[in-house]
């Protein structure tokens, strides 16, 4: 997979998960630049790691905006999050058990198609529930 640009069509209307989705992009490209074996600033098991913690900061946000806007299939959506979590940590358990033996391709076409599907179609499911005719509620960055 290549390089993930971010569009405007990935817009959930909220700012502040817009640009928790752009960090995480950003961090995706950035270990897209190791697998491609340029020079990066950070290691694999850094970025690894920072996509982890970045990740789990950004679900902890957007779980409390589904609550407070009483999004309806807030369950679910929580669901596929603890998946991700779960399969992102087994990772980074690999990684520390064996850095030799964990190949960062595989990882990174996993979890781009995972983001990009997710911020496509689940994350823009909560959008009528955390905006209001388009615009972010008083709540948005709560
Ligand atoms: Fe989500
Ligand atoms: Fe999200």
């Amino acid at each position: 997979m290549a390089l993930i640009e971010w569009k405007d069509r990935m817009s959930v209307g909220v700012e502040a998960l817009d640009q928790d989705h752009r960090r995480l992009i950003d961090l995706l490209n950035q270990m897209h630049a190791l697998v491609r074996g340029e020079a990066c600033d950070s290691t694999p098991i850094d970025i690894v790691r920072d996509l982890i913690r970045y990740t789990e900061y950004h679900f902890e946000c957007e779980e409390r905006l589904m609550r407070l806007g009483r999004y309806p299939a807030y369950e679910e959506h929580v669901s596929i999050h603890r998946d991700i979590r779960r399969r992102m940590i087994s990772f980074e358990q690999k990684f520390l058990e064996d850095p030799a033996e964990v190949h960062l391709l595989p990882l990174y076409d996993f979890l781009a198609d995972w983001l990009m599907r997710h911020i496509l179609r689940e994350d823009q499911k909560y959008r009528p529930y955390l905006t209001r005719d388009g615009e972010a509620m008083p709540n948005d960055a709560a």
